[in-house]
């Protein structure tokens, strides 16, 4: 794929490659390392707009950025447009110039509440939503998918309200809401949308080696990836693209992805937090049944680190 500068709004990111929004695992340990690597533009996980405005302070520490804000979007989601634009507006996002807007996520918790995928059968919600967040100040950008059901393709719709309404880049999963995370990406519908608009439009879904990320750019027309399990299961498929060398090996971004985690969580939850990503980091490899089963039983981060130095 060919890599390039992105405008988006007022704002140029360095490279058409960023890493996807990822509940639970795209903390700022994570963001901060594939920032290191090359990435684009990170996101933070979803955050309740609700939850920002009535103080939640699980949906606060979802924030922090540290040294990163300039190459971090923060994303949100909820359905009231009113709550939506309050969120933008308020001082726990005043280091974030782009605010991303969820309508992909799946998860029947936010489902039913009309929040996330739900939005993707109610354009006008969404348009207004998309409105009132523009009138923030913030440059606004929109992740969706390609519909509810198999057989769906609201990504054109979708991708001209959002330019209409002021959003500034519109990301496309390329998947429909049933299909969760599996199953090839939609290119189609991704293609049309992107002959639709003249803001950039990021292509996901399915990107896991150079080569699909070839066959997304090709298939679409997109003007960059997003990479999501890809990312975290070979942290240097970015460098890959980007044909940069990594500074660090396997090891060393394991070891200091649990230093980082260390640094933010606490000891125990860091041990904890890090099990999750065991299957990611040695999936394929051979001969690793027992260190994984010995990372994820592990009761500190020192444990962890011993571990890695010693088989890695
Ligand atoms: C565990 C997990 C958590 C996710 N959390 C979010 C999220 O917070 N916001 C969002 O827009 N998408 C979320 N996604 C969707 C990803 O951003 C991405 O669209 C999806 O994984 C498809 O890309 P992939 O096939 O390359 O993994 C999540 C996906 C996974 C697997």
């Amino acid at each position: 794929m060919q890599v390039k500068e992105l405008s988006v709004g007022k704002l140029r990111v360095k490279n058409n490659i960023f890493l996807a929004p990822m509940a639970g695992y795209t903390d700022y340990s994570i963001r901060k390392l594939q920032i290191e690597q090359g990435i684009g533009l990170t996101f933070t996980e979803l955050v309740s707009a609700k939850g920002l405005i009535y103080g939640g302070e699980g949906s606060k520490q979802l924030l922090f950025s540290g040294d990163n804000y300039n190459q971090t979007a923060v994303q949100i989601f909820g359905s009231d447009p009113y709550f939506m634009r309050l969120a933008c507006e308020s001082e726990d996002l005043r280091h974030f110039e782009i605010v991303d807007i969820n309508m992909g996520c799946p998860v029947p918790k936010v489902f039913k509440n009309g929040e996330g995928s739900a939005l993707l059968t109610d354009i006008k919600k969404a348009e207004e939503i998309v409105s009132e967040c523009v009138k923030s100040g913030k440059t606004i950008t929109v992740k969706i998918r390609t519909g509810q059901k198999q057989g769906d393709d609201i990504a054109t719709e979708f991708a001209k309200m959002a330019e209409h309404a002021g959003a500034s880049l519109i990301t496309i999963h390329g998947r429909v809401r049933d299909a969760y995370y599996s199953g090839e990406p939609d290119f189609n519908a991704i293609e049309r949308a992107k002959k639709a608009v003249n803001i950039p439009v990021i292509a996901n879904g399915g990107i896991f080696t150079e080569q699909d990320a070839n066959i997304m750019i090709n298939n679409t027309g997109a003007d960059g990836v997003m990479l999501a399990r890809g990312a975290i299961s070979d942290p240097f498929l970015v460098n890959k693209l980007l044909k940069t060398s990594s500074q660090k090996t396997l090891k060393t971004y394991i070891l200091a992805h649990v230093e980082l985690m260390k640094e933010q969580y606490g000891d125990e939850k860091a041990s904890r937090e890090f099990r999750k990503f065991t299957p990611y980091y040695f999936k394929g490899a051979v001969g690793v049944k027992q260190l994984k089963a010995k990372l994820v039983q592990a009761q500190s981060t020192k444990e962890i680190l011993d571990l890695i130095n010693q088989n890695l």
